[in-house]
């Protein structure tokens, strides 16, 4: 039983695609693509997320951060980051017809950018797309400092440090670089690296270590292990392997089809998964790695 404060809740969210964006009837009719979700994560724990692709994982974390794309709504539920729920938020998309409408929404994007980053950090599962092809590194870490108040000048040791903490030997050479002269690798351990540098009380890691060697894959390991021992952050941990999960959740929540499925502590759930997909999932795993539950718990 965790005894840390709860950085996030998440309560029977449900996201669909907006009507408009649909071209046919069948899509309309389809079901949500993320349907009563529910989960919490505690300071200095990781809750860990798992599933098949497409069961929606990504789209619960882009809902937390209000990143969701402009063809989906998030259609109910109640999301509450650090203290503050998302209704607060999220008004963000109400019609500006009129000046004060349209103040509130200016008010509450600034809001939300300070929000993002700062109290949460997340890393995005496809890092190209996240990064402004036309600006280098040091642009995007600059700009991202000075969004939050903070001084360049008197971040920029904290910012090589992170930079060589995460594996960079050169910082001068990669704030020199444009996104799209590094690797995808890269432009992950770039994001970890905003995340450490803003010292965000909640990070949203989707799939944080696709696309990396196995050196670096254990390294950024260590430090979301670190970031939550040391710093007490909440982490939200979205992966495919199960073996990441034995080793860093204390918590665990499995969905299908846009629904969690099951959910609790991890070594609950390795242990005596309820449902079938759960099992499936631990069978899979096993038969492809050959070990058994309490060599992956160890
Ligand atoms: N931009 C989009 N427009 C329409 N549908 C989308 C979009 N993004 C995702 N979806 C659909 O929403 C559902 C959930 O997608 P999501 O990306 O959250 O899955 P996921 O669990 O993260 O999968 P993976 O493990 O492959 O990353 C899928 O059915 C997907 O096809
Ligand atoms: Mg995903």
């Amino acid at each position: 039983m965790s005894c840390g404060k709860t950085v996030l809740e998440i309560n029977g969210l449900k996201v669909t695609l907006k009507s408009k964006a649909c071209e046919t009837k069948e899509c309309c009719n389809k079901l949500p693509l993320v349907n009563d979700v529910s989960l919490a994560v505690s300071q200095g724990e990781v809750t860990g997320l798992i599933g098949e692709s497409g069961s929606g994982k990504s789209l619960t974390c882009l809902s937390v951060m209000n990143l969701l794309p402009d063809t989906m709504v998030l259609d109910k539920g109640r999301i509450t980051i650090a203290g503050s729920s998302l209704e607060e938020f999220s008004l963000a998309d109400s019609s500006t017809k009129n000046n004060h409408l349209k103040n509130r929404t200016q008010n509450l994007t600034s809001q939300w950018r300070c929000f993002r980053g700062r109290r949460a950090a997340m890393i995005l599962q496809n890092p190209m797309s996240c990064f402004d092809p036309i600006f280098t590194i040091g642009y995007h870490i600059k700009e991202t400092i000075s969004a939050h108040g903070l001084d360049w000048k008197s971040h920029r040791s904290k910012v090589d440090s992170t930079l060589c903490e995460l594996g960079f030997e050169s910082p001068n050479e990669i704030l020199s670089a444009y996104p799209f002269q590094l690797s995808g690798g890269m432009l992950q351990r770039i994001m970890v690296s905003l995340a450490l540098l803003l010292e965000a009380e909640l990070l949203i890691a989707d799939e944080p270590t696709t696309d990396l060697d196995v050196i670096v894959q254990a390294r950024i390991l260590d430090i979301i292990d670190k970031m939550r021992k040391e710093k007490n952050v909440g982490v939200l941990l979205v992966t495919h392997d199960l073996s990441v999960i034995a080793r860093l959740a204390d918590n665990v929540s499995v969905m299908q089809n846009g629904a969690v499925v099951e959910s609790g502590k991890v070594e609950d759930i390795f242990h005596r998964p309820k449902a079938a997909y759960t099992k499936a999932l631990l069978d899979a795993h096993f038969s492809l790695y050959g070990s058994n539950i309490n060599e992956v718990l160890l």
